[in-house]
């Protein structure tokens, strides 16, 4: 495995690969990598064969009240998770390298970015399609490989990658859920062991919602104050959102019809947690 730090480098080195008819598999990453990122790895393991992993904590993604300067940033154990996947190249740029001095230029998807997180994170989708559009454009893969665990991302990116005619597929993986059910994430780590218990109410409700549609219920408006009334009653808490919207779409629903994404992001002690289920009407 090889880490590189340049945008140089990077495609010097994927040229003999690009020249072979080599796929290539990105995993776009801000690091912190857990099971969640390592069932991506698998996954563009076994789907490509050159597989890059980036890790770059985006500042153009966090707000000016967010986590980018606590955000966790284990270099090495990341170096040995990628290692361990058997992940090829492990791309690691500066903020210098991917945001050079005079810089002006931003990507940014209307509409599906104003609902749910983007409500709350003015300008956070903004960052993040940037700093995907360069990955794309620096690594130039075949397949992207996403969580479905941050929902409006994926539709996002995928919006973009239809916009901008990026000739690639992404790839959406499913949600890695800790055996109790907390989805993974690496925020996970800033939950005291009391806060890492009440957040299980997030699950827990999605998990209700799941199995009170399953039984017929379609009113929406019911269903998310049953989810809201549970998260707040598990303890001290502030939900962002509790939405159930078209899945493709992201318009809210009032009843359930179709595939739609149940998605809600609440903030436990010092974390912003999110999760999401889908369900079919
Ligand atoms: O999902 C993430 O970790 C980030 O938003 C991403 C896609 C790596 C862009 O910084």
């Amino acid at each position: 495995m090889r880490k590189i730090e340049t945008i140089h480098d990077l495609r010097s080195g994927l040229a003999p690969a690009r020249r072979a008819g080599r796929t290539i598999g990105l995993v776009p990453t801000m690091g912190a990598l857990h099971e969640g990122h390592r069932s991506l790895m698998r996954i563009a393991r076994q789907q490509c064969q050159e597989v890059v992993v980036s890790i770059f904590v985006n500042p153009t993604q966090f707000g000016p009240n967010e986590d980018y300067q606590r955000y966790p940033r284990p270099a090495e154990a990341d170096l040995a998770c990628c290692a361990d996947e058997r992940v090829d190249t492990v791309f690691m740029p500066s903020v210098e390298e991917m945001y050079p001095v005079g810089e002006t230029t931003r990507v940014a998807v209307t509409r599906l970015t104003e609902g749910l997180c983007g409500r709350f994170r003015p300008g956070h989708f903004d960052g993040v399609t940037t700093v995907v559009a360069k990955l794309f454009n620096i690594v130039q893969p075949d397949r992207a490989y996403f969580g479905q665990k941050d929902a409006q991302q994926v539709v996002v990116i995928r919006q973009m990658v239809r916009d901008l005619c990026f000739p690639l597929e992404i790839v959406t993986c499913p949600i890695i859920r800790e055996p109790d059910g907390l989805a993974m994430s690496s925020r996970n780590m800033y939950l005291s062991p009391a806060d890492r218990k009440q957040a299980l109410s997030l699950s827990g409700a999605l998990r209700w919602a799941q199995q009170t549609i399953a039984a017929g219920q379609r009113d929406v408006a019911a269903l998310v104050a049953e989810m809201r009334e549970q998260i707040a009653s598990s303890g001290r808490c502030r939900i962002d959102y509790v939405e159930i919207v078209d899945a493709d779409s992201l318009v809210p629903k009032t009843t359930i019809t179709g595939r739609c994404l149940i998605a809600l992001a609440v903030h436990i002690g010092p974390a912003r947690l999110i999760d999401n289920v889908v369900v079919e009407g």
